[in-house]
C-alpha cells in the first residue's frame, strides 16, 4: 500500500480501470470468478452472446427478453439495481476528490463508481440505468422512457435499447475516443478488479504503455493474477480485495498529504 500510495503521490495523470471484482464486496457477482454468472450459469452465457443479434433482429423480443428475465441473469440485473457502493468506490472517489485520480474508465454497468461520488466516469460497456439509441448515439435515463409500447423508439426514429454494451456489439465510438485518450494521456494507471480478458477493454493497459508517457506505471490490484500480470504489462500486482485494499492506499495518501502540508 506505500509503495502504490507513493507511486500515485509522484503521478501527475493518474486513472483508474475497473471491472466487476470492485463490485463483488457490494453484492453482485462477478463473471469468470470461482462464483462467476459466466462460471456458474453456461446457459445464462450463451444468451448473452446472443442479445445484441436479437435486438437487431427484432427489438421487441430483445426487450420482452431483457425485461422478462429470469433466473440468473434476470436476479443479477435486479441486484444491480438495488446494489450501494463499498469502501473500494469510496476510496476511489476520495482519491479523484484529492486532485490525484483524474478519470474511471469502468466495466461495470452498476453506476456504483457514480453512486460513490466519482465524477469523471466512463462507463466503457454502457450503464443499467439508461437507454441508447445505436443509431444517433442519445442516451436517456430508464426512468424517463414509458416501456408500455415496445421496442421504445428515439426522436430520430431509431429503436432504443439498453445502452449496455453486450458481446458482438461495438463500443459507441463517443467512449472508445474518451478512454482511448485518457489511456495515451496518463502516466500511472491503476486496474481493479478484472481478469482483463475482455477485449477491447483489456487493450488499454497496453496502450497506455505505448503511449504518450510510455513509462506509464500499471498496478493492479485484484484477487489473482491476470494476463496483464504474466504479459509484464503491469510493473505490479497488490493481490487482494479492492474494497479493504483501495481504502488503505487512500489512508497512506492522506496522512502523507496532511505530513505534506
Ligand atoms: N477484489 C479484487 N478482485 C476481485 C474481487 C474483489 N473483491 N472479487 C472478484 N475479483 C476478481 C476476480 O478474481 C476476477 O479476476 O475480479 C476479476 C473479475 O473478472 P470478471 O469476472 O472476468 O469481470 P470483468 O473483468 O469485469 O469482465 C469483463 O466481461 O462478461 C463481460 O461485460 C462483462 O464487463 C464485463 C466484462
Amino acid at each position: 500500500m506505500e509503495r502504490a500510495a507513493g507511486d500515485l503521490l509522484n503521478s501527475k495523470y493518474a486513472i483508474v480501470l475497473t471491472g466487476a471484482g470492485m463490485s463483488t464486496e457490494s453484492g453482485i457477482p462477478d463473471f469468470r470468478g470461482p462464483k462467476g454468472i459466466w462460471t456458474t450459469d453456461k446457459e445464462a452465457e450463451a444468451k448473452a452472446y446472443e442479445r445484441y443479434g436479437l435486438f437487431l433482429r427484432d427489438p421487441r423480443a430483445y426487450w420482452e427478453e431483457v425485461l422478462g428475465l429470469k433466473g440468473t441473469h434476470g436476479a443479477f440485473y435486479n441486484e444491480l439495481k438495488k446494489a450501494q457502493p463499498n469502501a473500494g468506490h469510496y476510496a476511489l472517489a476520495e482519491l479523484e476528490g484529492l486532485g490525484l485520480l483524474k478519470c474511471v474508465i469502468t466495466q461495470n454497468i452498476d453506476g456504483l463508481h457514480r453512486k460513490a461520488g466519482s465524477k469523471n466516469v466512463i462507463e466503457y460497456h454502457g450503464s443499467i440505468h439508461k437507454l441508447r439509441c445505436p443509431l444517433c448515439g442519445l442516451r436517456l435515463d430508464f426512468d424517463t422512457i414509458s416501456l408500455e409500447k415496445l421496442p421504445p423508439y428515439c426522436q430520430c426514429g431509431g429503436a432504443m435499447k439498453y445502452d449496455i454494451v453486450h458481446f458482438n456489439e461495438p463500443i459507441p465510438p463517443d467512449v472508445l475516443e474518451r478512454a482511448e485518450k485518457e489511456a495515451l494521456e496518463c502516466d500511472l494507471m491503476l486496474i481493479c478488479g478484472t481478469s482483463a480478458v475482455v477485449y477491447p477493454f483489456a487493450s488499454l493497459p497496453r496502450s497506455a504503455k505505448l503511449g504518450h508517457n510510455s513509462k506509464a506505471k500499471i498496478i493492479e490490484v485484484n484477487a489473482e493474477p491476470t494476463p496483464l500480470t504474466y504479459d509484464g504489462i503491469s510493473d505490479y500486482l497488490i493481490h487482494g480485495k479492492t474494497g479493504e485494499i483501495l481504502p488503505q492506499i487512500t489512508d497512506v495518501v492522506r496522512n502523507r498529504l496532511c505530513k505534506m502540508r
